[in-house]
C-alpha cells in the first residue's frame, strides 16, 4: 500500500505540528524564536568594527565564551554596527548570532585566514578542485537550535578575489561559502542579507528541520558559479520570502556526487520552497542537481519570480550519478526574460575522479510542473532524458510561455494538459499510464493536490 505523502510528512512532524492544521507543514512550523537568556555584544571581546582590524578571534573567543550557557537556554551573541572583518569561525548549538541593522561581517580576502579542511564525504573531494578545500566563514558542525538573525544586518563574503582565482586558475583549494551547516538540526537564517559571496550562500548538508526566510542573497552577474541556497543531502528544509539574485544557480538541490554520494546515501527530501524571487544570468532560477547521487524527492515549490536568467526550471543529471529526482511538484511559476523556461538534461555534469560506475543510471521521474506563465522566454523546454534511462511521468498542466521556440524532447515521457507553444508528442501520453495512478492529484482538497503521488 502507498502511504501517502502527507501522511508521512505528518507522521515525521507529530511532534512539532498540531495535526492537520496545514498542508503546507514545512514552512509553517513555527522555529522557536524566544528571546536568550544571555546576551553579549562582539564588543565585549575587543571587537573593533572599522572594517581594518581582524576580528577572527574575538568571534572565536565569544563562541566559546558562550558555549557555556548551551544547557542554560543558549545566548546570544549581538554585533552592534560596524564593519566587523573576519575570517572563519564557528558557531556553536542554543546559539542566536543577530546582526544589528548597519552591523556587516566582513570576510577576510585573504585566504591565510581560513582554514583548509576536508572535503566531505558525500563528494569525495573538492568541488572546483581535486583535494581539500577552504572551510566557510560561519560553520556550524553538529550543532542544535542555532538562529542567524537580525534587523537586516550583512554579510559581505567579498567574493571578487576568489571569483578571479578561480577564472584565472590560480585557486589552490576549493573556494569557501559563506556559511556552511554540517549533520545539524533546527538551524533558523532570517532576516539577513548576503553579498558576494566567494561561492554559496547558505550550504545545510546533512541537516534536517532548516528554515530559511526573509533572506536577500546578492552577487554581481559576473560571479562565476555562485550558488545561493543549496540545500544538501538534508531533509525538512524550508525556503521561503527571499529574494535571491545571482550569478549561476539561486536555489540548487544537491545530494552528493557519483560513487561517494552513492555510498554515502543521505538523500535530500521533504523539502518546502515558497514565494521566492530569483534572478540568475548564468545558471537556473532553481536547479536539482547536477549532483544528486544520494537522491533527492518529496520537493514542493510554489509561487516563484523567475526573472532574466539563462534557465527557469533545471533538472540535470548524467551517467554514474545513480540516485533519483523524484516527486516533485513545482507550481505558480511567473517566469521573464528566460532563455529557457525548462531544462531536464541527462548529460550534463563532470565526474568527481574517474572511478564512478558508467552503470549507475539516475532516474527522473514523477515530476509535476502547474501553472507557469513567462513572458520573453527563448525556448520552451529543452527535455534530454538517457537512453538506458529514459526520464518519465513528466507531467506538464496550466503552463503558457510566449516564446520563440517550442519543446525539444528526447527520451522523455509524460502528459500535459493546457500547454501552450504546444509540447513535443512525447509528452502528450494519457495520464493514466504516464502520470499519477488515477491522476488523483487534480482532485480532492489542495494537501492532496501539493502532497499525493
Ligand atoms: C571548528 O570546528 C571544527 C569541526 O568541529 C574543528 O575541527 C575546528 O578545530 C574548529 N575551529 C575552531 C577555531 O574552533
Ligand atoms: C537590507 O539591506 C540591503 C543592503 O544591505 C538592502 O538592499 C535591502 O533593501 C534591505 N532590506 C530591507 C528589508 O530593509
Ligand atoms: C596558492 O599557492 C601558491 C604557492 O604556495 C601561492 O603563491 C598563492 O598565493 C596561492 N594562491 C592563493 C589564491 O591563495
Ligand atoms: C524579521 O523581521 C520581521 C519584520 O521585518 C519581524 O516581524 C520578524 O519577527 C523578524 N524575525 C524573524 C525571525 O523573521
Ligand atoms: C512573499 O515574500 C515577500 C518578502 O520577500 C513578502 O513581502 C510577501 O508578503 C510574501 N508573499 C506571500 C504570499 O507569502
Ligand atoms: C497561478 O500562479 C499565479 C502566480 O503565482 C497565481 O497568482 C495564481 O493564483 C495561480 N493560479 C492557480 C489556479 O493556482
Ligand atoms: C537540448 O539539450 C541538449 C542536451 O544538453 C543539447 O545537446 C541541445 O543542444 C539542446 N537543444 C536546444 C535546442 O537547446
Ligand atoms: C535517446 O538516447 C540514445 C542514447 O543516448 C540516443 O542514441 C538517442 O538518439 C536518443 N533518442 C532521441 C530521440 O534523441
Ligand atoms: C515517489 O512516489 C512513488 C509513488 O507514491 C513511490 O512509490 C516512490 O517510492 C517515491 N519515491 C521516493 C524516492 O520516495
Amino acid at each position: 500500500m502507498k502511504m501517502p505523502v502527507a501522511l508521512v510528512w505528518l507522521l515525521a512532524f507529530t511532534n512539532l505540528l498540531i495535526r492537520g492544521e496545514s498542508n503546507n507543514a514545512l514552512c509553517k512550523e513555527n522555529f522557536k524564536l524566544d528571546p536568550r537568556p544571555h546576551s553579549v555584544s562582539i564588543l565585549e571581546f575587543g571587537a573593533a568594527g572599522d572594517g581594518k582590524t581582524l576580528n577572527t578571534l574575538a568571534f572565536q573567543n565569544a563562541i566559546f565564551y558562550l558555549k557555556s550557557f548551551a544547557d542554560k537556554g543558549g545566548a546570544q551573541l549581538y554585533v552592534p554596527p560596524g564593519k566587523w572583518l573576519t575570517g572563519s569561525f564557528n558557531l556553536t548549538s542554543h546559539l542566536t548570532l543577530f546582526l544589528e541593522k548597519g552591523a556587516t561581517i566582513l570576510a577576510s580576502p585573504d585566504p591565510s585566514h581560513w582554514e583548509i579542511v576536508s572535503p566531505l564525504p558525500s563528494y569525495g573531494r573538492g568541488v572546483e578542485l581535486p583535494g581539500k578545500r577552504y572551510r566557510s566563514l560561519i560553520n556550524g558542525d553538529n550543532l542544535l537550535d542555532v538562529v542567524i538573525t537580525g534587523d537586516n544586518g550583512t554579510f559581505d563574503g567579498q567574493g571578487a578575489a576568489w571569483w578571479e582565482w578561480l577564472e584565472t586558475g590560480t585557486l589552490n583549494y576549493s573556494r569557501p561559502h559563506i556559511i556552511e551547516f554540517v549533520s545539524s538540526k533546527h538551524i533558523l537564517i532570517s532576516n539577513v542579507t548576503f553579498l558576494n559571496a566567494p561561492s554559496i550562500n547558505i550550504h545545510p548538508v546533512y541537516c534536517s528541520q532548516v528554515h530559511i526566510r526573509k533572506v536577500l542573497i546578492e552577487t554581481s552577474i559576473d560571479s562565476p558559479y555562485v550558488l545561493g541556497v543549496v540545500p544538501d543531502s538534508s531533509n525538512n528544509v524550508c525556503i521561503e520570502d527571499s529574494t535571491i539574485n545571482v550569478g549561476h544557480d539561486a536555489v540548487s538541490l544537491k545530494s552528493g556526487w557519483d560513487q561517494y554520494g552513492i555510498n554515502y546515501g543521505r538523500p535530500t527530501t521533504a523539502i518546502h520552497i515558497r514565494n521566492l524571487s530569483l534572478k540568475s544570468p548564468t545558471g537556473a532560477g532553481i536547479s536539482f542537481g547536477s549532483e544528486m547521487s544520494g537522491g533527492i524527492s518529496d520537493v514542493t515549490v510554489e509561487l516563484l519570480s523567475i526573472h532574466s536568467s539563462h534557465v527557469g526550471v533545471a533538472f540535470r543529471t548524467t551517467r554514474g550519478r545513480g540516485g533519483y529526482i523524484q516527486n516533485i511538484t513545482i507550481s505558480d511559476v511567473v517566469l521573464a526574460g528566460v532563455d529557457t523556461a525548462i531544462v531536464a538534461d541527462g548529460h550534463t555534469g563532470s565526474h568527481p575522479d574517474d572511478k564512478y560506475d558508467r552503470d549507475a543510471l539516475p532516474i527522473v521521474s514523477n515530476i509535476v510542473m502547474r501553472n507557469f506563465t513567462g513572458e520573453d522566454i527563448g525556448l520552451a523546454g529543452n527535455f534530454s532524458g538517457i537512453g538506458e534511462s529514459p526520464f518519465t511521468s513528466i507531467c506538464l498542466t496550466d503552463i503558457h510561455l510566449q516564446s520563440s521556440e517550442s519543446w525539444v524532447c528526447s527520451n522523455v515521457s509524460g502528459y500535459s494538459d493546457d500547454v501552450s507553444p504546444e509540447p513535443c508528442s512525447e509528452l502528450m501520453s494519457s495520464p493514466s499510464s504516464s502520470c499519477f495512478d488515477g491522476g488523483s492529484i487534480y482532485s480532492g482538497d489542495t494537501a492532496t493536490q501539493l502532497y499525493s503521488w
